[in-house]
């Protein structure tokens, strides 16, 4: 087609078409790392949904910290709930990506219920307007959690480790896990899905939620440690990787993202060693855990008090199998920031704070 002379290829309107972005969770540790990375990098169309202003804020002092309160301004905010749809409804307008990071995390077994509806039927609900609207590509925030169960002798791992319904689980893992087969039905209905399965991940600006608490509770001065193992990643290397994916041809894929496995004791004696905190002096053991669940149960019900251990807390602080990294670095092939960089970089940032 010729306009005024000059060839008119209407393939040239794939290069002026801008792609709109939709982050759900942009006002939690994960969602407003993202929201940074993609701006920082030149996404122009970013939308972000929030359920309460006042969460905002934390998002807009991350972007201040980073120097880059001017990309802030470029985030269309719309309030919305995974939880309703008409919300919802209008947030999805004219997205063609989303990057699905809201989820509730508690470890409190009062809050099984909940854990579900946002989990599952939150992410149900995404899933629902990814095929209505057509979406290009989803990418899901997992966990390690819902990775699967090893068969005795077997140490390690991976994203085909199979999830055994006879294993106890937290109810978070049951949500997390619940939540990727709402993702993997995305995929059968013809979305492009991407799904980041991370250990604990560790990043600033976030103290007083997730492992922001490590921090907090450290300082304060936390007693205990136990010898079992978790996985580790930073905040950064896993919004990197989200985007890597969503941009590559990878489809129904997922992949664990982890830095390192490192036991309790490590990663607490690190991070009192990095804050300048007294270190934890004694060891957790299952005696001391089963007494501790006991406890933290009888006085939940006596006060009426959110529960901080539950019996598949106490199991799991004890645990050791590892996590594999393997499929990540061989598919990217990137490296992550090694842990202990990583919480002396972090350890710098809480006590600037
Ligand atoms: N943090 C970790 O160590 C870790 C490890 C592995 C996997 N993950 C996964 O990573 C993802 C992000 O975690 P995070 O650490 O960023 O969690 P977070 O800091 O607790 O943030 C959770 C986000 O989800 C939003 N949200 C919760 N319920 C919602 C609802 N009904 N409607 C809309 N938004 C809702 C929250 O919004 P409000 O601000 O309004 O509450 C917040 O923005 C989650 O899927 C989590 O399971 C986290």
């Amino acid at each position: 087609m010729t306009i005024s002379g000059t060839v008119f290829n209407f393939k040239n309107l794939n290069s002026i078409f801008v792609a709109m972005i939709l982050v759900t969770g942009g006002t939690g540790l994960v969602g407003a790392h993202l929201l940074l990375h993609l701006l920082v990098n030149g996404e122009t169309s970013v939308r972000a949904i929030y359920r309460n202003p006042k969460q905002i804020e934390k998002t807009k002092s991350l972007f201040q910290k980073a120097n880059h309160l001017e990309l802030f301004t470029h985030i269309d905010w719309m309030q919305a709930d995974i939880l309703e749809v008409p919300s919802l409804e209008l947030a999805f307008q004219g997205v063609d990506y989303v990057y699905h990071c809201a989820a509730l995390i508690s470890f409190d077994p009062n809050e099984e219920q909940q854990l579900r509806k946002v989990n599952i039927e939150g992410t149900a609900n995404i899933v629902n307007f990814c095929i209505d609207y057509k979406i290009k590509k989803l990418c899901h925030v997992s966990s390690i959690a819902a990775l699967g169960d090893l068969n005795q002798n077997q140490h390690i791992i991976t994203e085909s480790t199979e999830w055994n319904p006879e294993v106890l689980h937290s109810d978070y893992a049951i949500s997390k896990y619940g939540a990727e087969m709402e993702v993997w039905r995305a995929q059968q209905e013809g979305v492009a899905v991407v799904i980041v399965n991370p250990g604990i991940i560790l990043g600033a600006g976030f103290w007083n939620q997730g492992s922001g608490l490590f921090f907090t509770q450290i300082k304060k001065g936390f007693p205990f440690y136990t010898l079992g193992t978790s996985a580790y990643v930073a905040v950064q290397d896993v919004v990197v990787i989200m985007r890597k994916l969503m941009n590559s041809d990878c489809n129904g894929e997922r992949f664990a993202l982890v830095s390192e496995n490192k036991s309790y004791k490590q990663i607490i004696l690190s991070i009192a060693e990095a804050i300048g905190a007294s270190k934890p002096k004694i060891n957790a053991t299952e005696f001391l855990l089963n007494i501790a669940w006991r406890l933290d149960w009888f006085f939940s019900k006596v006060f009426r008090t959110k529960r901080k251990i539950s019996k598949h807390g106490a199991i799991s602080l004890l645990n050791t199998d590892m996590i594999s990294n393997q499929k990540i670095t061989d598919y990217l092939n990137c490296n992550f920031e090694p842990i202990e960089d990583c919480v002396r970089r972090l350890a710098k940032e809480f006590k600037e704070k």
